[in-house]
């Protein structure tokens, strides 16, 4: 399980242009399921995900995975816990450019010590079934907004990690390939993946097992 306990951000604090995105926060999010966060635009969902994620340390509060509390960790810690057990899909998706499709993939494997060839199989399983195959070797700048969010999908799933968290992943996508998305969510969560997701997306709602409404900051249902 993952607990957050009274999890508050403060960006710019003390500032004139301080923003409390998110205030108290409460939540007990469960293995093996699928969580939506939904909420208007600007009421922090991003901010939620990234201190879930460990991208971002909450002003004041806990995480909380499997009764370890690990707000207090080091940096290095995180970035290797991270690595280690999360997959992380942003909504401003945040591939490399210059590099292609398959490389984006790949590279961050290096990083790891892992051997990208062992992973290739895998890649290409995603990305066939993303649709997205024949564009592999295309370098960044030359895929479409909803190819760019389907390569970095793959790149998030390619270790297979044990928590999946996404930001908005079917914004940029048309509906089939919004249902693709929605197969394989559902596919990792009878894996007993925990899938953790932000969306404004009804047929992504539906398939979840628990669903939290924010506004502005704060948990409503
Ligand atoms: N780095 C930052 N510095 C200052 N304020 C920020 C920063 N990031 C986000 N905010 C503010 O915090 C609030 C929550 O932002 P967040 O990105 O978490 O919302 P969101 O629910 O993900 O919105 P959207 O649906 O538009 O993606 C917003 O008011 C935003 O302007
Ligand atoms: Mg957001």
């Amino acid at each position: 399980m993952i607990e957050l306990r009274n999890i508050t951000k403060i960006y710019n604090k003390g500032k004139p242009n301080e923003v409390i995105a998110l205030k108290d926060i409460n939540m007990k999010i469960k293995e093996g399921k699928i969580t939506v966060l939904t909420g208007p635009s600007g009421c922090g969902k991003t901010t939620l995900l990234s201190i879930i994620g460990l991208i971002l340390t909450p002003t004041y509060g806990d995480v909380i995975y499997n009764g370890e509390n690990v707000t207090k960790y080091s940096d290095y810690w995180k970035t290797k816990f991270r690595r280690e057990n999360i997959g992380f899909i942003f909504q401003h998706i945040n591939l490399l450019p210059g590099y292609n499709a398959l490389e984006n993939i790949l590279l961050p494997l290096y990083s790891m010590d892992l051997n990208p060839m062992d992973y290739m199989d895998r890649a290409m399983e995603l990305l066939s079934r993303l649709k997205v195959l024949e564009r592999a070797k295309h370098k960044v700048e030359q895929l479409s907004g909803g190819e760019q969010q389907r390569i970095a999908f793959v790149r998030a799933l390619i270790k297979d990690p044990k928590y999946i968290l996404a930001d908005e992943p079917t914004v940029f996508v048309d509906e089939e390939t919004s249902h693709i998305i929605h197969d394989i969510m559902e596919d990792l969560r009878d894996r007993g993946k925990t899938i953790i997701i932000s969306t404004h997306d009804p047929e992504l709602i539906k398939i979840a097992d628990e669903v939290y409404r924010f506004t502005y900051g704060r948990l409503i249902t």
